[in-house]
C-alpha cells in the first residue's frame, strides 16, 4: 500500500473516533434540542452524516470495488442499505452506524491493490470520483461534520448564564465562551513570553487559539474545533500537514541523525533541485530563515559591487534584520522595529510601487548596490507588483549595473516550481528561498549568478578570502533533518502540477469569495494570485486602485482595521484560519475543491454574522 493510501485509511479510521469523542463529549440533552435560527441540530447533522457515509461514499465504493469487473465477493446492495439502516436513528444507532461503516470501510481497502484505488465512476451530480477521492472524503465528510456538531452542542454564553435559550452572542462572546482552555492557556503564556506569543503575527485579542494537531488540510485546537488551515505554516506547507512522503523522510532521517558537523549527499541532491527548477540559479547556498538569506543577499550585492546602499519599496517585507525594516508598514517613515541605528537606516533608500521616476532617480545614487523586492507584490501581495513594472525594473538595473534581488522567501515554488520568476518569465540576480523550499522545516537557500554567488566561496587567496569574502556559517544550514524534507518536498514540487493545481484553486477561491460579496451587496474584494489571497472589505477593486495598479501602497497596507480583527474571529467560528494581522493567507495542496467551497461558505456566514453585528462598512 502507498504512504498515500495509508493516510487516508489512518484518516477514515481517526475520523470515526473525532466523530465518537464529540458525541459522547456533548452535554446530556444538547444533542436533541432545537437548532439554532438557520442551523442544523446536532442530531440531524449526524443523521446528515450516517446517509451520506452509507449512500454516497460507502455505497459508491462498493459498486466501483463489485461493478464490471468484480474485486471481491458480490455486492447485495439492497441488503448493505437495509442492514445499515436495520440500527434505528437514535443518536448511539446513528453513531453505531457510521463507525461501523468506517471500520468496514478501512478493512475493504486495505486489501485493495494500489493501482485499483484510481477505479472511477460518474455520481450523478457530483461528477467523476475515483475510490482514492470518495475514501479520502470520507474522513474528511465526518470531521467537518463532527466540528458541525461540536458547534451545535455548545452552550452558548447567555444559555450558559441563563439555563434556557437567549439572543444570539456577539462572535467575541461566543470565540471567548467556546475556548476556556485556549484561555487557560494563554494565561499561562503572557506570565512567561511578551504578549504571549513567539511571532508578532500571532498576537490576539481577545486571546489566541492553541492548537493540538495538524493533519492535511487541517488543524485542531485544545477545545475541540476544527480549523482548515489557510496559513498553511506561514506559507511553508504549500502539500499541508503531515505529507507522507515528508514525514517519511523525516522519519527516516532522524533515524539516521539529525546533524553530521559535516557534509552529507543530501545537501547535493537538494541543491540539484533547486538549480532544476529556479529559473538563475546557478550557485545555491544554505541557510536556516528568510531574514537570513535576505541578510546574505544584501552582504553579497555589496561585496560583488563594492557599493553600500540598497533600495527597497515601501509595504514589501525581508525579514526583521537591520537594514530592511524600513518602511515595511504604515507610516512607511518609521521602521517597523526601533532599535535599529539612524546610520544603518540611512543605507536603505526607498522606493514606491511602480514609480519608475523614483527607482530611476534613486539609482543615480553611485553607491547602490542592490534593488530588492518581493517580486509578486509586498507582504505577499498585499501591494501587488505590476508585471510591466517588473520588467521595467529589470532593464533598469541590468543598465546600472545594480544588483537585482527577489524575496521569493513565499512565493518561491509556491507559484510554479521557478516561482514568481518562471510565474511572471523575469530573471532576477540573486534569489531568496525560504518556507516551501524545506518542505515545512526551517531551511532557506540563497540562489543566483555564479560571479555574485562565488563572493561567498574560498579562492584559496589568504588575503582575498580575509578581506573581500562573505562570510558565511550557520549551525543548522542544511542540516540532514531539514534537506531530507527539502529533498522530499522538491521532488513533488519540481514537476508544476502542484502549483498548477493550486493556482487553479487560488481563481477558485477568489471567485467564489468575490461572488459572495456581490450577491449580498457589500464593498469588497478579494485579490492575489496562484494560490494568495488577501481580504479587503469596504472599498472594491476599482476603488482601491487595484485595477489599473494607482493603488495607494498605505492604504492597502492598513487593510480593514479593527473589522479585519472581528472578520478573522467569525472566520474561525466558521472553522476557518489565516493570516489574520494581513487578512491573507495561502492554500495547500491538501486542499480539496471542497475545502475550497467550504471556505467560501464560511465567508458567507462570516458576512451574515457580522451584518448581524452592524459592523460591516
Ligand atoms: C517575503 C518574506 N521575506 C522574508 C521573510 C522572513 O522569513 P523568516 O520568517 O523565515 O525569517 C518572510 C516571512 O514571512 C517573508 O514573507
Amino acid at each position: 500500500m502507498t504512504p498515500a493510501h495509508r493516510t487516508i485509511l489512518d484518516r477514515m479510521r481517526s475520523s470515526a473516533d473525532v466523530v465518537r469523542r464529540t458525541v459522547k463529549a456533548a452535554p446530556p440533552g444538547r444533542f436533541t434540542r432545537p437548532p439554532r435560527e438557520g442551523e442544523w441540530s446536532a442530531l440531524e447533522t449526524l443523521t446528515h452524516l450516517r446517509d451520506v457515509v452509507v449512500h454516497v461514499y460507502g455505497l459508491r465504493i462498493r459498486r466501483l470495488l463489485y461493478e464490471e469487473a468484480p474485486l471481491l465477493a458480490d455486492f447485495d446492495e439492497e441488503g448493505y442499505r437495509r442492514a445499515s439502516l436495520a440500527r434505528g436513528e437514535t443518536t448511539g444507532d446513528l453513531l453505531d452506524t457510521i463507525v461501523a461503516e468506517h471500520e468496514q470501510l478501512v478493512r475493504l481497502l486495505q486489501t485493495l491493490p494500489d493501482a485499483e484505488w484510481s477505479r472511477q465512476g460518474r455520481h450523478p451530480s457530483l461528477g467523476v470520483m475515483s475510490i482514492e477521492f470518495l475514501a479520502r472524503r470520507v474522513g474528511e465528510h465526518a470531521e467537518e461534520h463532527a466540528a458541525q456538531i461540536a458547534a451545535a452542542v455548545t452552550p452558548r454564553p447567555c444559555e450558559a448564564m441563563s439555563g434556557r435559550s437567549r439572543a444570539m452572542p456577539t462572535i467575541e462572546q461566543e470565540y471567548i465562551e467556546t475556548r476556556p482552555k485556549s484561555r487557560a492557556l494563554y494565561e499561562r503564556a503572557v506570565r512567561n513570553m511578551p504578549s504571549g506569543v513567539a511571532h508578532d503575527g500571532r498576537v490576539f485579542s481577545p486571546f489566541p487559539f492553541y492548537i493540538e494537531r495538524a493533519d492535511s488540510a487541517r488543524k485542531w485546537d485544545v477545545d475541540g474545533h476544527i480549523y482548515l488551515d489557510c496559513w498553511s505554516g506561514h506559507g511553508a506547507l504549500i502539500l499541508g500537514h503531515n505529507h507522507p512522503a515528508i514525514v517519511a523522510a523525516i522519519t527516516e532521517q532522524a533515524k539516521r541523525g539529525l546533524h553530521y558537523s559535516a557534509c552529507h549527499e543530501l545537501e547535493v541532491r537538494w541543491a540539484e533541485l533547486i538549480r532544476s527548477c529556479v529559473p538563475g540559479a546557478e550557485k545555491v547556498r544554505f541557510t536556516m530563515t528568510g531574514t537570513e538569506t535576505t541578510a546574505l543577499a544584501v552582504r553579497v550585492a555589496r561585496v560583488a559591487t563594492g557599493r553600500s546602499k540598497v533600495v527597497k519599496f515601501e509595504g514589501h517585507f525581508h525579514g526583521v534584520h537591520d537594514g530592511l525594516v524600513a518602511a515595511v508598514k504604515d507610516p512607511f517613515e518609521i521602521p517597523m522595529s526601533a532599535g535599529v541605528p539612524k546610520a544603518t537606516l540611512a543605507s536603505t533608500l526607498v522606493a514606491r510601487h511602480n514609480d519608475l521616476a523614483l527607482v530611476t532617480e534613486l539609482l543615480s545614487d553611485p553607491e547602490v548596490a542592490a534593488v530588492i523586492l518581493e517580486p509578486a507584490g509586498g507582504r505577499s501581495m498585499t501591494v501587488p507588483t505590476n508585471p510591466a513594472f517588473l520588467r521595467a525594473l529589470r532593464e533598469l538595473t541590468r543598465e546600472r549595473g545594480v544588483v537585482l534581488i527577489f524575496d521569493e522567501v513565499v512565493t518561491g515554488l509556491r507559484m510554479a516550481p521557478g516561482g514568481a520568476q518562471e510565474y511572471f518569465g523575469v530573471t532576477a540576480d540573486l534569489t531568496c528561498l525560504a518556507k516551501a523550499v524545506a518542505g515545512g522545516l526551517p531551511g532557506a537557500a540563497l540562489v543566483g549568478r555564479t560571479d555574485l554567488m562565488d563572493t561567498i566561496a574560498f579562492a584559496g587567496d589568504p588575503k582575498r578570502d580575509r578581506t573581500h569574502r562573505v562570510a558565511d556559517q550557520g549551525t543548522y544550514s542544511a542540516a540532514p533533518i531539514v534537506a531530507a524534507a527539502g529533498v522530499a518536498a522538491l521532488e513533488i514540487l519540481k514537476a508544476g502540477e502542484v502549483q498548477r493545481e493550486l493556482n487553479r484553486k487560488g481563481d477558485r477561491l477568489r471567485a467564489g469569495m468575490n461572488q459572495v460579496l456581490k450577491t449580498r451587496g457589500i464593498l469588497g474584494v478579494v485579490y492575489g494570485a496562484s494560490s494568495i489571497f488577501r481580504i479587503h472589505l469596504g472599498a472594491d477593486a476599482h476603488a482601491l486602485g487595484l485595477e489599473d495598479w494607482t493603488f495607494d501602497a498605505a492604504r492597502l497596507d492598513r487593510g480593514m482595521g479593527p473589522l479585519g480583527a472581528k472578520l478573522h474571529l467569525a472566520m474561525l467560528l466558521n472553522g476557518v484560519d489565516y493570516n489574520r494581522g494581513s487578512a491573507n493567507g495561502w492554500l495547500n495542496a491538501a486542499m480539496t475543491d471542497a475545502d475550497i467551497d467550504q471556505m467560501v461558505d464560511a465567508f458567507d456566514r462570516s458576512l451574515d454574522r457580522l451584518r448581524r453585528e452592524n459592523t460591516l462598512p
